[in-house]
């Protein structure tokens, strides 16, 4: 970032280790959500834009260190990005605080400390991973896992840096080049890793950055360019299919991690104040715009009043305010379009029979894009409002009677990203863990993340898995080396 004379950030690409502004020269502005504020002019790529920042990054593949350096090089580098990252975690937080709406406290205290985790984990985990060798009495054979290329990596609004850093971490930790697009609403911490990267000692080309839109723009251009070999990707269902469509022209893998409605299914026999705690965590926490929040709370018949009067008292009892005060536990959502998309699934839920139990609109007082903590409840899992991603600060309640019950709304969805289940029998567990056809089973907890674990989703929710294993057989290509013995 430079600042002009009026003081207004600017943000540039990263090309090649230059910063450099658009092309033809046109920005676009990312607003503050809390009260509308210019937090930035930014460098609005174009199809040009995209052909140089992949040329920059094929020529660095092609011609330069990174992808023939040792693991243990590339590591160094990596861990020292993480140093980077936490020693300006302050000032990524508050950025990306004000970029998107995000409470300080979840900015702060959980997506800086996991951008740096996601880039030592892969560090580690490409430098240390062994291959598999099959030695027999006639052959040696092992896999090696060469680089693929040029990883193209286009990433949401919901977590910028922290899910940025899942797919930029591993494609370089397994030896690509990167090009990054972040999202349109929240460009700045993509734009501060990029000067990280340089300070840490990136060779140039290694990490590309470059800001806009996706279709017709920058994004699009990105997903078309023959001369990429990955496209990982998160955000929307519908986009995911735009980029799958585009990835096929040039035969191309593609790792998509798309939208969610997962249930949180709470039995009888759960422990109360836990599961009402992941509950209004699993809906409320980080505004609700989350893919993987527990959106469809099932709620077994016996208990149910009890339960939704508690976590309507509880809604109700959260601080949604300035999300730059550290004590604000629910921000404002990302943007004026997303809140009439938020407020139109409440309208919709109403219409479809649900009542509204608390919540439902404007925060009194509010100026920005603030949408109150909202539970609606008689719904049926058929309703839309229960079917299709709201992606805000809205549980639908809908209650079951039996685990066979549970198991049936659960599994009928398009979407199978995630699923909560609180149960003290330990039996229960592992059944419905073994027959819910979704990415992530969480029993008796939330957002408890094992980096080496698959991640991804089912059906709608996403194409591929990444994390340990599965990240450097999509960042990779493995090969077969088979050498016979002489005799
Ligand atoms: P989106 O899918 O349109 O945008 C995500 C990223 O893809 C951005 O960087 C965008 O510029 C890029 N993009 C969009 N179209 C593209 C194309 N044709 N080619 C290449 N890149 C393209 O998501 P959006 O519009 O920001 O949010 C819409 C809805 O998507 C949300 O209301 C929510 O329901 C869902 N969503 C889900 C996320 C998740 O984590 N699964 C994250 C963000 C949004
Ligand atoms: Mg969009």
């Amino acid at each position: 970032m430079s600042s002009t004379a009026t003081a207004v950030p600017e943000v540039h690409h990263l090309i090649g280790g230059e910063r450099v502004p658009a092309a033809a020269g046109t920005t676009f502005e990312t607003r503050d959500p809390h009260d509308d504020s210019l937090v930035a002019r930014v460098a609005r790529g174009d199809a040009e834009d995209a052909a140089r920042t992949v040329g920059a990054a094929r020529q660095a593949f092609d011609e330069g260190p990174w992808p023939r350096m040792s693991t243990a090089e590339r590591r160094r580098l990596l861990h020292a990005l993480a140093d980077l990252i936490e020693a300006h975690a302050d000032e990524l937080a508050l950025l990306e605080t004000r970029d998107c709406g995000k409470p300080l406290r979840e900015s702060r205290g959980h997506d800086m400390p996991r951008a740096a985790r996601n880039f030592r984990f892969f560090a580690d985990y490409a430098d240390l991973a062994g291959n598999e060798a099959y030695p027999t009495a006639e052959w040696h054979a092992y896999t090696l896992y060469p680089p693929a290329g040029v990883a193209v990596a286009i990433s949401p609004w919901n977590f910028p840096l922290m899910l940025a850093s899942w797919k930029v971490a591993p494609a370089l930790a397994f030896g690509n080049t990167v090009v990054l697009k972040p999202a349109e609403q929240s460009p700045m911490t993509a734009g501060r890793l990029g000067e990280l990267a340089l300070q840490a000692g990136f060779p140039a080309g290694v990490l590309n950055i470059v800001h806009g839109f996706g279709p017709g723009e920058v994004g699009e251009a990105l997903t078309r360019d023959p001369r990429v070999q990955r496209i990982t990707f998160t955000g929307e269902s519908a986009t995911g299919r735009a980029i799958m469509g585009a990835a096929a022209e040039n035969l191309i893998p593609v790792s998509c991690e798309l939208g969610g409605k997962s249930a949180n299914v709470v039995f009888e026999d759960a422990d109360m104040d836990t599961a009402l705690a992941g509950a209004v965590r699993s809906i409320f926490g980080n505004n609700g715009e989350m893919c993987l929040a527990g959106s469809r709370l099932l709620v077994q018949r016996s208990i149910a009043e009890e339960f939704t009067e508690r976590f309507v008292d509880a809604a109700r009892k959260l601080r949604v305010g300035d999300p730059k005060d550290i004590e604000t536990e629910v921000g404002p959502l990302v943007e004026r379009a997303h809140w009439e998309k938020v407020d139109g699934y409440v309208k919709l839920g109403q219409e479809e029979g649900g009542e509204l139990l608390t919540g439902g609109g404007r925060p009194a007082g509010t100026r920005g894009h603030y949408y109150e903590p909202t539970v609606l409840g008689g719904m049926r899992n058929d309703m839309r409002t229960v079917q299709e991603e709201i992606f805000g600060p809205v549980q639908v309640v809908v209650p079951f009677d039996d685990e066979a019950d549970a198991l049936r709304m659960a599994n009928a969805s398009n979407y199978g990203l995630a699923g909560m289940l609180w149960t003290r029998d330990l039996d229960r567990a592992h059944r419905v863990a073994a027959q819910w056809r979704t990415g992530t089973v969480w029993v008796n907890c939330f957002f408890v993340r094992d980096l080496r674990l698959p991640f991804g989703g089912e059906r709608w929710s996403g194409v591929g898995r990444e994390g340990g294993p599965y990240s450097r057989e999509f960042f990779t290509e493995p090969r077969a080396v088979v050498i016979q013995h002489s005799t």
